[in-house]
């Protein structure tokens, strides 16, 4: 198959993509396909253009934002169905859905699946669900990647400090923010493949042992992405070492909120175990992160799937499901 990867870049102009673009690449080309790159930083004549130009089989979907927009991925799923060209991943809605992460627990909630309680802050309005318990972590509503997350300021124990924490997502994101109940527990990463008959890799544990005592035990922006602070060098993950029931609950778990998320293709839930031994669901990532090294692609190798078959199932999982959809 042509296979386009599509990726987006910094600046338009740039000639420096992320790493896992040539990862996925390399891994297509092993199987035979053709891959090309088309990296894309704003502008959505050069999109069309470059795709039609190329005339994909398949668009490797790897677009995780559009312009200065951080939650442009959804419109670009929407221009891709638009242009009919199957994609990897998650549609607009689906997208959209999993992006609106209080919509999400409200799918949840109806397939009784836990998750912490929660009000959202829009700019311009309030709506809670019922009593909130403190401490509650204040996040952004839609915006991913921990942005607008940090360990010391995002945990809050009164109303001052949460309004606090809410009036700056206003103003720095322009998001709503979601003020949720504070799990206290282990946190783990499972990862999904498949559409119909999905199945869920071994779960990844975040370690926190390393963070500063006293520190919030919570990857924070600044653990995910500022390399040389406590809290970067603080958290690893690694395989989780849980009994054999705990493993099967927390996949039964990710079964369940990734389809009742409607997840096509990959994807990969964040949940955390309390000490009672409840499971939480804190978020569903479709289209999550394929980097060779990360939670995702190492929970599918400890599950038997290599990197280059793991990426060329996800390829032919989506031009399944296109075919079967039209
Ligand atoms: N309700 C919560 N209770 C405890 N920790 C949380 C909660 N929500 C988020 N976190 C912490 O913040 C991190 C990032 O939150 P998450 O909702 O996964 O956002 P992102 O989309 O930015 O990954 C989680 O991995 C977890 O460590
Ligand atoms: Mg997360």
């Amino acid at each position: 198959m042509k296979i386009t990867l599509l990726t987006y870049l910094e600046k338009e102009d740039a000639d420096e993509y992320d790493v896992v673009v040539d990862q996925v690449a390399e891994a297509l080309k092993g199987a035979g396909h053709k891959p090309s790159i088309l990296g894309v930083h704003g502008d959505v004549n050069k999109l069309v253009s470059g795709l039609r130009r190329r005339k994909p089989d398949l668009v490797f979907n790897l677009m995780e934002m559009f312009g200065k927009n951080i939650r442009g991925d959804v419109a670009v799923a929407g221009l891709l169905e638009l242009l009919g060209v199957s994609f990897t991943g998650g549609g607009p809605g689906e997208l959209y859905l999993r992006q609106d992460k209080g919509l999400a627990k409200k799918v949840l909630a109806f397939e009784k699946i836990l998750y912490p309680d929660f009000a959202v802050f829009s700019q311009d309005d309030m709506e809670t669900g019922g009593n909130l318990r403190m401490p509650l972590f204040v996040k952004p509503l839609r915006t991913d990647a921990s942005i607008g997350i940090s360990g010391a300021k995002s945990l809050v124990r009164n109303g001052a400090a949460m309004m606090k924490q809410v009036l700056s997502i206003h103003e720095n994101l322009k998001d709503s923010a979601l003020a949720e109940e504070y799990i206290e527990g282990r946190e783990f990463y499972v990862g999904v493949l498949g559409n119909g008959t999905a199945k869920a890799f071994p779960p990844i544990e975040m370690d926190f042992s390393g963070l500063p005592e006293g520190a919030p035990h919570v990857l924070d922006s600044k653990a995910k992405w500022a390399e040389n602070s406590a809290e970067f060098k603080g958290t690893k993950s690694v395989m989780a070492s849980v009994s054999d029931e705990v493993r099967a609950r927390l996949q039964e778990v990710s079964l369940s909120a990734y389809r009742a998320l409607r997840v096509r293709d990959y994807g990969r839930v964040d949940l955390r175990l309390t000490e009672t031994g409840d499971i939480y669901v804190i978020e569903v990532n479709a289209n999550c992160y394929l980097e060779r090294t990360g939670e995702f692609a190492v929970a599918a190798e400890a599950a038997g799937i290599p990197y280059e078959s793991l990426v060329n199932q996800i390829a032919e999982l989506a031009i399944e499901r296109h075919k079967q959809a039209t």
